[in-house]
């Protein structure tokens, strides 16, 4: 089966660039009623149509309501919601308890096929926490990678909000090493064999770097969670904290990451849920 995710994948009619007019402009062909003076089937402007209107209705309104109007204007726009500034959030393992690096190395490696999430730095924006280190030494796997903590640096974190059109996890999954054959239109990476991809419209994205682009049609990485390892040998407790965001480009959905939801608690806990693959998990 094809991960390129062609005609046949879900949503792909919401996909802008199917629309032959800009949203935001409703326009209908119509004949125009006796006496008026645009040939039939004249394009008339919906969207003008309705502003006029509404500004109509809004003027009877507010003459004989007055105040109302104002109040109900308050209402109709929502307030912002956000945080002023990233949070240092502790992270949980499913079972409550604190991740640590080395319970991370023992549980979780690069084949592991369910996704593990956690929220952060609002309630609404979910991430992978991956460890991208081999099952077995000289197996597949990345250590040292960008952004990458723990003993061998491989310990990433990523928005699992796809940056395409917003399709978050289980649809937007990580692919162990193994999962499905790929090229990647003559894009390089260090290791093809295991990414993230949208089973929306087939985005995917390179988590030995930064979650870059590999094939569209997002064209923006994910963003990627700071996280800070506490080294045992520098005197830390071996705990790893979600720290900020070093991504330029805000998750998908939200104007500013730090805005459009409300805050994590001081403690994220991982959430295991069941990938969307669009093909077959290697053998055990
Ligand atoms: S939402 Fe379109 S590729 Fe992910």
């Amino acid at each position: 089966m094809s991960i390129d995710c062609p005609a046949s994948c879900p949503f792909v009619a919401g996909r802008l660039d199917e629309l032959d007019f800009p949203l935001g402009q409703l326009h209908r062909l119509a004949p125009v009623a006796s006496g008026g003076t645009a040939p039939d089937g004249a394009e008339v402007d919906e969207t003008k149509r309705n502003l006029l209107k509404l500004l109509a209705i809004v003027g009877v309104v507010g003459a004989a309501g007055g105040g109302l109007v104002g109040g109900a204007l308050q209402y109709a726009q929502p307030p912002v919601v956000g945080i002023k500034s990233f949070p240092a959030v502790q992270l949980l393992d499913t079972d409550g308890a604190p991740l640590t690096a080395s319970k991370v190395n023992a549980e979780y490696n690069a084949a592991t096929s369910q996704l593990h999430l956690f929220y952060y730095p609002l309630t609404n924006e979910p991430n992978f926490f991956l460890n991208l280190a081999p099952a077995t030494p000289g197996g597949l796997g990345a250590t040292n990678v960008p952004g990458g903590v723990g003993p061998t640096g491989s310990i990433v974190a990523y928005s699992a909000i796809c940056q395409h059109l917003g399709c978050p996890a289980p649809a937007i999954a990580y692919y162990p090493p193994g999962t499905c054959t790929k090229t990647f239109n003559g894009k390089t990476t260090k290791n093809l064999s295991f990414y993230i991809h949208c089973s929306c419209h087939g985005s995917t994205y390179d988590v030995t770097n930064k979650a870059d682009n590999l094939t569209g049609p997002a064209i923006y990485p994910l963003p990627q969670v700071e996280l800070l390892w506490k080294d045992p040998s520098a005197g830390g407790d071996d705990s790893i904290w979600a720290v900020g965001e070093s991504t330029a480009v805000p998750v998908n959905g939200h104007f500013n990451t730090l805005q459009g939801g409300y805050q994590v608690p001081s403690t994220s806990q991982l959430v295991a849920e069941a990938p969307i693959i669009l093909c077959q998990f290697p053998s055990p």
